[in-house]
């Protein structure tokens, strides 16, 4: 685990209200591993105090980048950052997903921000018989689409109004592909919590192996406040140290969320 002052390469608007940044940072670069994430100071000072989670989104050579969705005052901060700043920056912190070699058929579902850090591990997966899942509110927030292209997997897409791909919730068009299809190896998820939960019923329900990738509010991000507890099935477990990314079945979702 690295702190440093990483310097910002770029801070660029890719949707509205949505960032991609690159930041300088290679000791966090040489480590990360897809589902691991930075924890960012802000600003200098107090306010806002506690550092922002971000998935790590891409490594290369160098340089990280982070994907971010502008949603209150601290992403609005990041947002007005410009290249050349220096940023306090931790990490990589966290586990991140654990893929066995021999897995043939992975599906990744990504909703909205989710593709964040699933791109990540696509990109380092490299392998054929990925399928990534992507929802989003209308085509016009569909983020990425253009970056997947050029990986070797194949997309298929959900919108709420229909405006590309199946019409509806992306947790229901997972629905459709389990009934179609029964030879999945591994579902990989990130995405809002009532689609998580959903993901995670479904898989397994059909017995699918699934890892889902959780947000929480944190404090320390390094397992030491217990600010960012959920229940699992047998302890408590800490979002920032014993995940973000967890295996479904450990998390008892009916009673926390
Ligand atoms: C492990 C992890 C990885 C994350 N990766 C990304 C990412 O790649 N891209 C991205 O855009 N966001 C990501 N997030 C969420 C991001 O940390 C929050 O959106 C950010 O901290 C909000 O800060 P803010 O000051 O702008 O919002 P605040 O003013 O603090 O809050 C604004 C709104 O956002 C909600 N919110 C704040 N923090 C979180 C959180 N941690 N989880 C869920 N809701 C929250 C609040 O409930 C409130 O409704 C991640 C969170 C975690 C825990
Ligand atoms: S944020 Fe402090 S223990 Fe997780």
């Amino acid at each position: 685990m690295y702190q440093i002052k990483a310097k910002i390469l770029f801070n660029e608007k890719i949707i509205s209200g949505h960032y991609k940044m690159c930041l300088y940072a290679p000791g966090i670069a040489r480590e990360a591993k897809p589902g691991q994430f930075v924890h960012i100071r802000i600003k200098d000072g107090y306010d806002p105090l506690l550092r922002r989670p971000f998935s790590i989104h891409r490594c290369e050579g160098e340089k990280i980048e982070i994907l971010y969705k502008v949603v209150g005052r601290g992403t609005e901060f990041l947002s007005r950052k410009k290249t050349g700043n220096e940023i306090d920056t931790l990490g990589p912190l966290g586990q991140g997903f654990k893929i066995s070699p021999d897995l043939k058929k992975i599906v990744l579902v990504a909703g909205g921000m989710g593709i964040a850090p699933l791109y990540f591990l696509a990109e380092k997966l490299n392998r054929e018989n990925i399928l990534i899942l992507l929802g989003a509110e209308s085509k016009g927030k569909i983020l990425y689409l253009e970056n997947l292209k050029n990986l070797n997997v194949k997309v298929q897409i959900a919108t709420e109004d229909g405006s590309q791909g199946y019409k509806g919730l992306l947790s229901e068009f997972f629905f459709h592909l389990l009934k179609e299809n029964s030879q999945i190896d591994l579902v990989c998820a990130c995405g809002p919590i009532p689609m998580l939960k959903k993901i995670a019923q479904l898989s397994l329900k059909y017995k699918i192996p699934c890892q889902v990738s959780l947000e929480q509010r944190m404090g320390c991000g390094i397992g030491v406040c217990l600010g960012c507890t959920i229940k699992g099935k047998s302890s408590y477990l800490r979002v920032c140290s014993d995940g973000p990314v967890f295996q479904a079945n450990q998390i008892r979702w009916k009673e926390e969320r």
